[in-house]
């Protein structure tokens, strides 16, 4: 057997050429407005739903961290139950419906917002007369890319037949390297099991931020989730006004529940209406824009800013990964009427 080789180009051109083709094959997959209109809906016969991509791998837009899809469920209509080793939001559009996680049944309506954990068998019933339509953003391309990401198909097998999330070994007593790993991780996966799972519109409330929206969580470790880094904020921009500028190192997405702006990301204006995800990309300076002089837009911000964008920060440092104005360019709110906070929202 060979086991010489003998090239006539060095590691450092290889290298080279091979880092330049890989950022110029990803910035080939950007694109900043995805329009709802542009989303091909498949069937889906494994779960009985149907799905669209607004991007990921799934789809035609490939992505390395996050990815977003359309799902629609028929009336009358109870799908199969998964599971996945990558965790995902779920924001209802229209319809209502149920979704079952490891057991636990949570009914929903439009605009509630519910956390599938990663491991936990999920399935989604419609007992209505039309169809329902939720969106998912999910971490699946990054787990992906780290070559953990495991899916497991249940069909219609009843949930208390089917193994349980897999868990933590319990931890060791002591302070030997294998003893301080079991207790790091056991913490990091306290509370996994018990942590919230649905935010009801209904139930919260937006509060004014000082740069430039009425803003409220919707998933996010601060409100009692458990995610793998991800999080939704729901803004709302007022009308005729706009968010302070800023850049950062992570992507940011932006799903338009409604109303109609614009986003200018490095000085390029970029329309958006109701249904459309805006995909900032990273390092870009960004400015959201509401074109109506009478409603508000409402946007959904998802990122994985805990788990990427801070591994990121201290692998890059001293590279500094956010900027924004040294004075925030954000517009005085103190004078603004805002709309009931359930104005405009879809009837089940
Ligand atoms: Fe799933
Ligand atoms: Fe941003």
């Amino acid at each position: 057997m060979k086991t010489t080789t003998q090239t006539q180009v060095t590691h450092y051109e290889v290298q080279k050429k091979r880092r330049a083709s890989l950022i110029e094959e990803w910035r080939s997959y950007r694109k900043t407005i995805l329009h709802r209109a542009d989303v091909v809906m498949h069937d889906d016969p494994a779960r009985r739903m149907r799905r669209g991509v607004f991007a990921g791998r799934d789809g035609d837009r490939p992505t390395m961290n996050l990815d977003a899809s359309i799902h629609e469920i028929g009336a009358h209509t109870t799908s199969t139950i998964h599971r996945h080793s990558w965790d995902a939001i779920m924001f209802v559009e229209s319809g209502s419906g149920w979704t079952e996680i490891d057991g636990q049944r949570i009914e929903w309506r439009p605009w509630d917002t519910l956390h599938l954990p990663a491991w936990a068998w999920h399935r989604h019933g419609n007992v209505g007369e039309r169809p329902a339509v939720f969106h998912t953003w999910s971490v699946q391309p990054m787990l992906e890319q780290f070559g953990v990401a495991l899916l497991e198909e249940g069909g219609d097998t009843p949930v208390d037949q089917l193994p349980p999330r897999p868990k933590q070994p319990t931890p060791l007593v002591g302070s030997h390297p294998y003893a301080r790993r079991t207790q790091r991780l056991a913490s990091q996966w306290e509370g996994a099991e018990s942590a919230r799972l649905v935010t009801r519109f209904d139930d919260v409330r937006g509060l004014v931020t000082k740069r430039g929206a009425r803003s409220l969580f919707l998933v996010d470790k601060s409100i009692g989730y458990h995610t793998a880094g991800l999080s939704a904020v729901m803004h709302e921009l007022a009308p005729g006004l706009y968010q302070s500028r800023h850049r950062h190192g992570g992507e940011a997405w932006l799903y338009v529940v409604s109303g109609t702006g614009y986003s200018v990301i490095d000085e390029v204006r970029h329309d958006w209406s109701e249904g459309d995800l805006i995909a900032v990309d990273h390092w870009e300076w960004h400015q959201h824009f509401n074109a109506s002089n009478e409603r508000t837009a409402r946007l959904i911000r998802v990122h994985n800013f805990d788990a990427l964008y801070d591994m990121m920060r201290v692998l890059v440092d001293p590279l500094s990964l956010f900027e924004e104005l040294p004075v925030l360019d954000a517009p005085d709110l103190s004078g603004i009427a805002w709309p009931d906070h359930l104005a405009g929202r879809p009837e089940a």
